[in-house]
Order: C-alpha cells, then structure tokens, then sequence
C-alpha cells in the first residue's frame, strides 16, 4: 500500500473511545506512515481510552479544552516544538448541552447554548486562529472538521447542533479564504452520515435517522473507517486544490429525494 502522509505531522483532536471518528482517523493516518499529537479534554482523558489509543499510535497526547485558549496555546507550541510546521488538522469535536440535558429546542437554556457554539463551532475558529497567528502550518497544509447535515436540513432532536455545525461550515469557507492566501492551507468540512459513537447516539431518535440515512442511500451510510480514509486523502497531497468545501460523505443521502425501499414503506396499501 502507497503511504500517502509519509513524512507528515498533525494534531488530531476528539479521540474518546474505539468509536470515535477521530480514533478511527488516528488508527488510519499512522498506517499512512503520520505522526501526531492527540488532544482532548481533560475530562475526557479520565472517560476515554486515549491512553491505548497513544500506544497504537506511538503518539503523545496533550490534554486541551477547546474553549481554552490558554490550553490551545499550550497545544500548538508542544506541537510545533515537537514537529516543527504542521501539515494537517483533525477537529473532531461536538457537544450540545440542551442536548445532553433533554431541553426542549423549544424550550432552549441560551446559557447552555453559548457554552454548545463554544465548544462545537467556536473552537474550530479559535484553533485556526491561533495556527494562524502562530504561523504553525506548512505551505499546502490541510485543516478538516466534522460536521452533519444537519446544517442544512431540520432533523427533530438535533436541537442546537444544526446551528453548531451551520457555523462550524461557514467558519471552514471563511477561514479557508485567509489560510489560502497567506500559505495555501486548506480548509474543509466533512459532512458525515450518522455514526454510532458516543456523540451520535446522544441525540434523540438517533436510530431511527440512522436507519432511515441507510435505507435512502445508495451506498448505504458510510462508517467511521470509511470517514478516516476520506479524511486521509483531504490531509494528503492528492487533494490540493480542494479548499473551502463542505464535502458529503454520506453513501449517496444528501442527493436522494427517496429511495425504492422507502417508496415501499410509505406506499398507500389500500390502492
Ligand atoms: N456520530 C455521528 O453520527 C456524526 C455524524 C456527523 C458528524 N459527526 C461529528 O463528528 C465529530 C466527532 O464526533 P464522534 O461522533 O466521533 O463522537 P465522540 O463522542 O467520539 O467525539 C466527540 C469528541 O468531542 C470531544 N469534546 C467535547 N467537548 C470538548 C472540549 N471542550 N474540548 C475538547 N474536546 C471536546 C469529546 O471528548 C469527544 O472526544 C463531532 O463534530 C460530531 O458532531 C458525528
């Protein structure tokens, strides 16, 4: 197999557990011959299973809150001290807390929904800021988020995470411009189908629109394996003109107004 980011150094945010997208990402950019620094919160570093992750991979991890720019600076400055310049960005994080305490989006606590932008939108913004101030990125370099659908079209039970990810997308376009100006990094958002990880089965009715993604797709959702290789080919230099994109990969979902197994479903039986 070509190794396709040999010789590259990153920062891979929002490994929690095996599911984990960024977990998945991790297990992949290593096979592709990366080196990186995994980061998450320092809470998370008590739940999860980082530590197993960093041996796999051979990797240091440096605890950081997203919110923190203290923490962030911390990050970048271990980072570039350890590698020098970086060459790719994973931002693999999100959390509503409307969400996870069951409020309403009816009903929505405004405090709580500061805090959901914070750390789901804002933080992609403060990372690339200080990458940028810093001047921590290589020529040609590749930043990528994740980021749902659900910025684009109602899911009941998103709650305030469409508007997280509606923002988290246009800060990759609008950051994307000034980083392609100054030394043609990339910035892009992944929009991946529903995955069952930690994040994603915290949303109500989670099965139900992941079953129906799968049933509407040609492909069938794609999972977080499938993820980590798309975003392999976005951190490689085979993907070096595509900048300021929301980039679906989702098996087909975002294209299709119904499919033949959901025709059957909603058929009229009494005609
Ligand atoms: N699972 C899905 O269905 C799905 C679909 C599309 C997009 N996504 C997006 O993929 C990304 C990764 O989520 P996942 O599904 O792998 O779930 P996950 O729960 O494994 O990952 C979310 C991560 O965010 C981290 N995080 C939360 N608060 C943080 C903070 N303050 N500072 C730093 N890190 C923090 C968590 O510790 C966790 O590692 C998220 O942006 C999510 O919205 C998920």
């Amino acid at each position: 197999m070509s190794k396709l980011l040999e010789g590259k150094k990153g920062i891979i945010f929002g490994a929690l557990d095996e599911k984990s997208i960024a977990w998945q990402v991790a297990l992949k950019a290593k096979e592709h011959g990366a080196e990186f620094i995994l980061t998450n919160a320092p809470i998370a570093m008590r739940m999860g299973a980082i530590n197993d992750l960093a041996k796999l991979c051979d990797a240091e991890i440096i605890p950081a809150d997203a919110t923190s720019n203290e923490d962030l600076e911390n990050l970048i400055d271990q980072a570039v001290a350890k590698f020098g310049k970086l060459d790719f960005v994973l931002h693999s994080i999100g959390m509503s807390l409307n969400v996870r305490k069951k409020k309403a989006y009816t009903d929505i606590n405004y405090d709580w929904m500061h805090k959901t932008f914070d750390i789901s939108a804002i933080s992609f913004h403060r990372v690339m800021q200080l990458l940028y101030k810093k001047e921590a990125m290589n020529d040609w370099g590749s930043i990528v988020a994740l980021t749902y659908m659900a910025a684009q079209r109602t899911f009941p039970d998103y709650s305030e995470m469409a508007e997280s990810k509606s923002l988290l997308e246009s800060f990759a376009r609008s950051f994307g411009y000034h980083f392609g100006l100054v030394n043609k990094v990339r910035v892009n958002t992944i929009s991946q189908s529903p995955t069952m990880t930690t994040a994603g089965s915290g949303v109500g009715g989670f099965d139900a629109f992941y079953n129906y993604a799968d049933k509407m797709s040609p492909l069938g959702n794609a999972d977080a394996a499938s993820c980590a290789d798309y975003c392999v080919s976005l951190f490689s230099d085979l993907t070096r003109m595509v900048t300021m994109q929301n980039l679906f990969h989702d098996g087909g979902f975002s294209n299709m107004g119904i499919s033949q197994e959901a025709m059957e479903i909603f058929a009229d039986k009494q005609s």
